[in-house]
């Protein structure tokens, strides 16, 4: 059957990081990853997931398998990481939480789960988002849409833009919005857009469907999270996508959930027992490890202590790179501002590099960076980043 059958189209990010695996120039320099790396350019497992498996592994007495929507202890783990362990959503039960595969298994369950209750609705991302969302949403059947979020001019978020398209959104429609250090720009609300969009949210009933992938690499483990926590305070139904992928540094052991809240402890108990019907046809019931890991950590409080100061060391080193990175082009008399980029959070940041310097950098200094110029700072190092600066001083006076 394959004879007839095209080659689907590499992963763009995926497809970058092959060609700079085969690139022999010593100096290379991959800025193109969507994973964090330390300064010897390693992405390290923490500390606390080190000391958290050990325990697992002297402890652990079963390979049985976990329900189907994981252990009840580790959706509580997450709900106090999300809202807050005071949270009336929790004291009220109006929330359920499923342990999935990462982030990506939170939002295809999530998106299968309003595809079946919403059939006609739409599913609108900002522009731009996260590569792998438009396909995510497709394939759970969505027709997918975008609103207004990036302003290049600025390099702020274009929300005038935004208020206008989200005030026209359909109240059956679904909205994708990133809670804090939005991918692929860096470009995040400040609370008082957040208090409009969510009066927007309420007014006109659309569902939203919130995206945390990062919790802790913007300002810190609580601060990042008052956008969910205003949501839940305003008492009507949404999704939250977490990841444990960036924050516990447990890419591969897929560890995310999907939180579903309501506004009765009966409605969650009604969208657990559909939302395990969806989970049971997928994967059946999740992948253990790095939910058990992430247990221990959030169970324990010299663990969890440990792994906020991880959080916070991965964050200042980032924070340090975006001023290194500012600072060094600054120097080398590159006249363009590039002082956003100390705005802006997380990992990425939308760099604005044109196409062109982007495929210079890659064709003679071996600086691998996504077509758009998104960057990941966390690929800076104290012994790349002048060689970086240099080469980026360069390609802007051609
Ligand atoms: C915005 C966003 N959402 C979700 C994910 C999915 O993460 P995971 O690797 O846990 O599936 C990512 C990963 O890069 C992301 O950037």
């Amino acid at each position: 059957m394959w004879k007839e059958i095209e080659p689907a189209p590499a992963d763009a990010i995926l497809g970058l990081t092959e060609a700079f695996k085969k690139d022999n120039n010593p100096k290379k320099v991959n800025l193109g990853v969507g994973v964090y790396e330390d300064g010897q350019g390693k992405t390290p497992v923490l500390k606390c997931i080190k000391a958290a498996e050990k325990r697992l592994l002297e402890t652990q007495t079963t390979k049985g398998y976990l329900p189907i929507s994981g252990d009840p202890e580790y959706s509580l783990g997450v709900q106090e990481l999300i809202f807050g362990a005071e949270s009336d959503v929790i004291r009220e039960g109006r929330a359920v939480t499923v342990h999935s595969p990462g982030g990506t298994g939170a939002l295809r369950v999530g998106g299968e789960l309003l595809k079946k209750f919403k059939p006609n609705a739409k599913l609108w991302v900002s522009s731009p988002t996260w590569a792998n969302h438009k396909g995510i949403f497709a394939a759970a059947g969505f027709a997918v849409e975008d609103y207004p979020y990036y302003c290049p001019e600025t390099h702020g978020v274009a929300f005038d833009a935004m208020v206008a398209c989200l005030e026209k959104i359909s109240p059956d429609d679904v909205v994708l919005l990133h809670v804090c250090c939005h991918n692929p720009t860096g470009v995040d609300l400040s609370a008082t857009q957040w208090d409009r969009v969510l009066d927007i949210a309420v007014k006109k009933g659309w569902i939203p469907f919130l995206d945390f992938a990062y919790q802790g690499f913007g300002e810190g483990v609580e601060a990042d999270r008052i956008a969910v926590e205003k949501f839940a305070a305003a008492g009507i139904d949404f999704y939250v996508a977490s990841s444990f992928s960036k924050n516990f540094g447990l890419y591969c052991e897929r560890t995310g959930a999907l939180t579903i809240v309501t506004t009765s402890k009966e409605e969650a108990e009604t969208a657990m027992s559909h939302v395990k019907t969806i989970v049971r046809v997928n994967y059946s019931n999740p992948p253990s490890h790095g939910g058990l890991a992430a247990q221990i950590i959030l169970q324990d409080e010299a663990l969890k202590e440990q792994w906020m100061g991880e959080v916070a060391e991965i964050r200042e080193r980032i924070k340090a790179m975006r001023k290194a990175l500012v600072d060094g082009l600054a120097a080398r008399g590159v006249d363009q501002d590039f002082s956003f980029i100390i705005e802006q959070r997380g990992m990425f940041s939308f760099s604005g590099l044109s196409d062109e310097v982007v495929a210079w950098l890659r064709e003679n200094r071996a600086i691998y960076i996504v077509k758009g110029g998104r960057i990941n700072l966390a690929g800076l190092t104290p012994s790349n980043i002048d060689y970086v600066c240099d080469s980026i001083a360069e390609a802007l006076k051609r």
